[in-house]
């Protein structure tokens, strides 16, 4: 059985799904603090939070748990920058929480939501595996952190752990069913949406003065569908008797922010009121990924690489749910 902690939010919601469809047992961890109840489509839950250790021990110890997968944590790099102390508590001490449960009850695999953020400006674009790492937010920090443990626990405890390094995910199930609602929402693409449903305050820009093409940020967008399946590929490697490793999960094509929301213009047909402000701290100018490695090693080939998809699937999943969750 699969453990998905941080299961009813955004990434493990689809997650969830794929493992439904596919007919494989599964139970959801989630705080609820971010998460949403219905993105639980009818997985098993337990409600606990990893900063509180006895309650993932009862967790593991409950269901026969057999391999975890860790979505859980902060997610906004900008936040980051201004509280780092909740990203050290909820991604590293939460993390260490899990891990240490994990070895009293006998568990060795593991896979973890790691990040581009781990490696900071880039030094060589397409960005490999093997980059330096010198992560630009706490948010990065507390990412590379855990990886750092999670090799730790390999070699004096034989936890194999499978890094997903995402680049930046996006889009929706294509059914229409989930989606992404984050409160407040910073990512972009559905902060654009959002902001030309006339949903929230005209978006910003944040910074036109980068050394890119247009002088907006430019990220790699991935289809949340496609990251899913990198972790059912990651499950089954783990399974099959892999070493620990790192995956970068990008489709390999910078957008800049402009970009984006041109996209977003010609798939809702609506205008997005924005305007132009400085630059968000933390920000790296640009991230793109090389993925050849997944590809490589796991066969990882993503269904949805083209950001037509991913937009249309997540105003989709907007316009049907204009509240979000709670629609
Ligand atoms: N942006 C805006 N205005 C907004 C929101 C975003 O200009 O209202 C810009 C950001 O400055 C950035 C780009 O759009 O340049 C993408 O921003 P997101 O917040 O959508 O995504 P991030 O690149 O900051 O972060 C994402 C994930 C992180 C992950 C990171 C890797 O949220 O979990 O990619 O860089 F670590």
């Amino acid at each position: 059985m699969v453990l998905l902690c941080g299961g009813a939010g955004f990434i493990g919601s689809h997650m969830a799904k794929r493992l439904r469809d596919l007919g494989e047992r599964h139970v959801i961890l989630d705080s609820f603090e971010k998460g949403h109840r219905p993105a639980a489509g009818g997985s098993p839950v337990v409600e606990a939070d990893l900063r509180d250790r006895e309650s993932i021990r009862r967790a593991l110890t409950t269901f026969p748990i057999e391999v975890v997968i860790h979505f859980a944590g902060s997610i906004q790099v900008g936040e980051s920058v201004r509280q780092p102390a909740e990203y050290w508590e909820n991604n590293f001490v939460g993390t260490l929480n899990l891990l240490e449960a994990m070895r009293e009850a006998g568990l060795s695999k593991l896979v973890f939501s790691s990040t581009a953020a781990v490696y900071g400006e880039p030094e060589v674009v397409p960005i490999p595996e093997d980059h330096p790492k010198k992560p630009t937010s706490p948010y990065g920090e507390t990412k590379f952190a855990v990886e750092m443990a999670l090799s730790a626990y390999e070699r004096a405890y034989g936890l194999r752990s499978i890094a997903l390094r995402y680049f930046n995910a996006a889009g929706s199930d294509p059914d229409g069913v989930f989606g992404e609602d984050h409160d407040p929402e910073t990512h972009l693409i559905p902060a654009a949406i959002l902001s030309a449903m006339g949903k929230t305050a005209p978006m910003q820009i944040f910074g036109t003065d980068y050394p890119t093409l247009d002088g907006t940020c430019v990220r790699d967008y991935v289809h949340v569908m496609d990251l899913a399946e990198a972790h059912r590929l990651a499950v089954r490697a783990l399974r099959d008797g892999a070493p620990s490793n790192q995956y970068n999960l990008g489709n390999g094509q910078g957008f800049s922010v402009r970009e984006v929301l041109q996209m977003v213009q010609e798939v809702t047909g609506l205008v997005i009121p924005h305007s132009e402000g400085p630059r968000r701290d933390g920000d790296p100018a640009v991230l793109v990924a090389s993925s050849e490695k997944i590809r490589a090693e796991l066969g990882w080939s993503p269904q949805y690489p083209d950001l037509g998809s991913m937009v249309s699937h997540a105003w989709n999943w907007r316009r049907a749910h204009p509240d979000g969750y709670r629609s």
